[in-house]
């Protein structure tokens, strides 16, 4: 074969080689067979010497533009392979928007929490706000600042939770309504909420912890009108427009008068059933006009001052509403429990 022949057969053997080379290995093994300096195009050059002098510049000159094609023949098929490459890669990161995403597992709002996100609302609305004091309380402010005497059965070891002879758990949120009181002029309207403490035994109607709801309003001239008023909104609001309310005449050391707030049954409806021992009514909490003793030990004129107080059980309306018959669902944070909420 003539060096002219050689270099046809080149030529096309190359373009159908390059042409159909898949990956950058290969490729490279092309480059070297036919540009490498022991390649097919050097092979060529090296037989210059035998070629015709008069020849030889046109031979130079084909051969010249082979090694140039081939070199861009080379050169396309790279870039075509990376792009390639690149193409598979953004395939594999692709990332398809019409999946359907991971949802986020919802938490649920315990119903200690529904009910008092209620209270507050009802109670902001009568223009209250939300006073707090801690569950680690003094003598003082649990028991003698709100007229308990020192012999009361509520100072009993037997019912209370002492820390050591001053301090204790406190037993109900009543002290919170002498520190507002020491703390802020009248007019007062404050609701506590809270965590109480007493040293019951843990069954379905006693727990050593419970929650409790304070009420407070101090002014002057506050009257027994204005506590009545206020327990009807909240019934009505709380356990329905329907509900008969009775204020039956009670003791607490801190309030003269002293009233039992009742409702009608919500099962029955008055008739009697097993949720209200057959009475027909429901008990709900403690109430009365703050006792003057109380304003004056909190630094109150209480010839100028008169107010009204209440006292609930937060953990009964949530088992009332719910129809919950044992309160110790309320704190063991069983999921079962608390996913119907
Ligand atoms: N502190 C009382 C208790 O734990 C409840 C109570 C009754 C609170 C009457 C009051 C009230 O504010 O006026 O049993």
């Amino acid at each position: 074969m003539d060096i002219k022949e050689q270099l046809e057969t080149i030529e096309s053997e190359a373009r159908k080689l390059f042409d159909s080379v898949k990956d950058r290995e290969a490729l490279e093994k092309l480059r070297v067979k036919y540009l490498g300096k022991k390649g097919k195009i050097a092979d060529i050059f090296s037989q210059m010497g035998k070629v015709d002098s008069d020849e030889r510049p046109v031979i130079g000159r084909k051969t010249n533009e082979l090694k140039n094609l081939i070199a861009e023949l080379h050169q396309e098929k790279k870039s075509e392979l990376e792009e390639l490459l690149k193409a598979r890669k953004m395939k594999r990161e692709e990332i398809d928007i019409t999946l359907p995403g991971i949802k986020p597992e919802m938490g649920y709002t315990h119903p200690l929490s529904v009910i008092i996100n209620e209270v507050k609302q009802l109670f902001i609305g009568l223009g209250f706000s939300i006073a707090e004091g801690p569950e680690i309380e003094s003598e003082y402010y649990n028991f003698e600042a709100l007229n308990i005497p020192e012999h009361h059965p509520a100072r009993d070891l037997q019912d209370t939770l002492y820390i050591d002879d001053q301090f204790l758990l406190r037993t109900h949120t009543s002290p919170v309504q002498i520190r507002t009181m020491e703390d802020k002029n009248p007019p007062i309207r404050i609701i506590a909420p809270g965590r109480v403490y007493r040293s019951d035994e843990l069954d379905a109607s006693h727990s050593p912890v419970f929650h409790q709801i304070e009420g407070l309003v101090v002014d002057k001239d506050i009257s027994f009108s204005d506590l009545k008023g206020t327990i009807q909104v909240f019934v009505e609001e709380m356990y329905g427009a329907d509900r008969e309310i009775r204020f039956r005449p009670s003791y607490f050391p801190f309030t003269e008068p002293s009233a039992e707030v009742d409702v009608s049954c919500i099962v029955c409806e008055g008739k009697g059933c097993s949720l209200c021992s057959g009475t027909g009514w429901l008990e709900v909490m403690g109430s009365g006009m703050v006792h003057p003793n109380v304003l004056e030990m909190s630094g109150l004129d209480s010839r100028v001052y008169s107010g009204f107080a209440f006292g609930m059980g937060w953990d009964r309306i949530a088992m009332l509403k719910y129809g919950i018959d044992d309160i110790r669902v309320l704190f063991e944070n069983d999921l079962r429990f608390l996913r119907q909420f």
